[in-house]
């Protein structure tokens, strides 16, 4: 027979178990994200694994929209009708946004326990901290300013690595001549930036791009900078194709992926989709930096902000950053990712080559400030003046307004704008 102690404990035994293996609100994981393609699925993915390994429950809603207004005025609903998600996808300035209203979680005690201080790049804890407080929690390092080129295409056209801005044009000018899409790219304002600031950084160069972009500093408007890059941006013009105005960046991907295009310039996201498809850099596709930012790092960091308006148990939300931030999790996710980490002590030996490349740069770039944040993704500087930014650059690059037009509105949004 047994003792009324061991029943006791043989029915809390089966009740634990039966708790753990269906996890209340209170230990659920609640996000809201915008990763839906099909690399980013394989990321999210990642994340719920170890998740689920912790015991929590796992609940997730994707909005499709990286990042752009699709995105946040789904999460402005949300929060403004009391129905917060435990925690978001957030990048760049958006972070500080949230945290000026009061709806995020301090996370400095968490943050000091694990030395975040010590391993995460200083440029993305600038975007994670909020009047010296961490509010985000960094979960990669991706990086803008490279070229994604279909290898065979490259092969059979007799092409190599570009070095600096004359070889891009060769080997665009070699493309357009033997029938291919020189540069795919999509319809969006945020992909156009892209092109721009890989563009400004070579033109421009490190402190120029910081301090015209970043610092926001109307005495570095060096004209005849701004007036090349708008130059040059109109030369790109000439290798672009009519789809271009109805695609979305994956689908330019796709036609780089299939042979149609020779490259693309993009966020390291792309490698995400050219792993999920079982591509192998140096094989089916190289990755370079755009020629004359070699040793620049552009970046865009995805981060987690956690609301304090929530039901969840502090212990889950305890256990989700501590999980995000965990040195496997970073690993595992961001080789599926295509991104570098958000630490620089990561081993980078399971990446592929140009996951390896992306972690060099990355603790290259850190250490000798060169790490500077993408204009297209947000992280570089606020919303309205990313916003009047991507107008400006979209309107130029779709051939609505001249190259003077673009330089002087770009000028009058550097001046005008207030220094961060
Ligand atoms: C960015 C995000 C990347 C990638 C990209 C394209 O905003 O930081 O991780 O998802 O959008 O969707």
């Amino acid at each position: 027979m047994p003792q009324p102690r061991s029943i006791a404990f043989i029915c809390c035994f089966l009740l634990c178990a039966t708790a753990a293996a269906h996890p209340s609100a209170n230990n659920t994981v609640d996000i809201l994200h915008w990763w839906v393609s099909e690399g980013e699925e394989n990321s999210i993915g990642i994340i719920q694994r170890y998740i689920e390994k912790q015991g929590l429950g796992w609940h997730a809603e994707a909005v499709a929209g990286s990042g752009t207004y699709r995105f946040s005025d789904e999460l402005r609903k949300r929060v403004a009708s009391g129905n917060p998600p435990m925690a978001s996808q957030a990048i760049g300035y958006d972070i500080r946004d949230w945290a000026r209203q009061g709806k995020l979680l301090n996370l400095d005690n968490i943050a000091e326990e694990y030395q975040w201080d010590e391993v995460i790049p200083f440029a993305i804890q600038h975007l994670s901290k909020y009047q010296g407080h961490w509010v985000g929690v960094p979960i990669n390092t991706h990086s803008t300013n490279w070229l994604w080129v279909n290898h065979a295409q490259l092969t059979r056209l007799g092409l190599k690595q570009p070095d600096t801005w004359p070889d891009l044009i060769n080997m665009l000018n070699t493309a357009k001549a033997s029938g291919l899409i020189p540069i795919a790219i999509g319809r969006e304002a945020w992909e156009h930036t892209l092109l721009f600031e890989s563009v400004a950084a070579g033109a421009g160069g490190a402190e120029f791009y910081r301090r015209v972009f970043l610092d926001l500093d109307p005495t570095a408007l060096d004209m005849k900078i701004i007036d090349q890059i708008f130059q040059r941006m109109s030369m790109l013009r000439n290798f672009l194709d009519a789809g271009a105005i109805t695609r979305n960046w994956n689908q330019a991907t796709e036609l780089v992926l299939s042979g149609q295009a020779l490259l693309q310039v993009q966020g390291s996201w792309v490698d995400g989709e050219f792993n999920a498809s079982g591509l192998v850099p140096g094989r089916d596709y190289d990755c370079y930096r755009f020629p004359d930012t070699q040793g620049l790092v552009l970046f865009n960091s995805d981060q987690y902000i956690l609301f304090k308006d929530h039901v969840v148990e502090p212990e889950t939300r305890n256990t989700f950053v501590k999980t995000l931030m965990d040195v496997e999790l970073q690993r595992d996710l961001n080789i599926a990712t295509g991104a570098a980490p958000a630490r620089v002590d990561v081993p980078r030996a399971d990446f592929n080559q140009c996951g390896q490349q992306a972690i060099n740069d990355m603790r290259a770039a850190n250490m000798r400030r060169a790490m500077l944040g993408s204009i297209a993704m947000g992280n570089a500087n606020p919303g309205p003046v990313k916003n009047a930014l991507y107008k400006v650059i979209s309107d130029h690059l779709m051939g609505h307004i001249s190259n003077s037009q673009a330089v002087s509105r770009l000028a009058q949004i550097i001046s005008q704008a207030p220094r961060p």
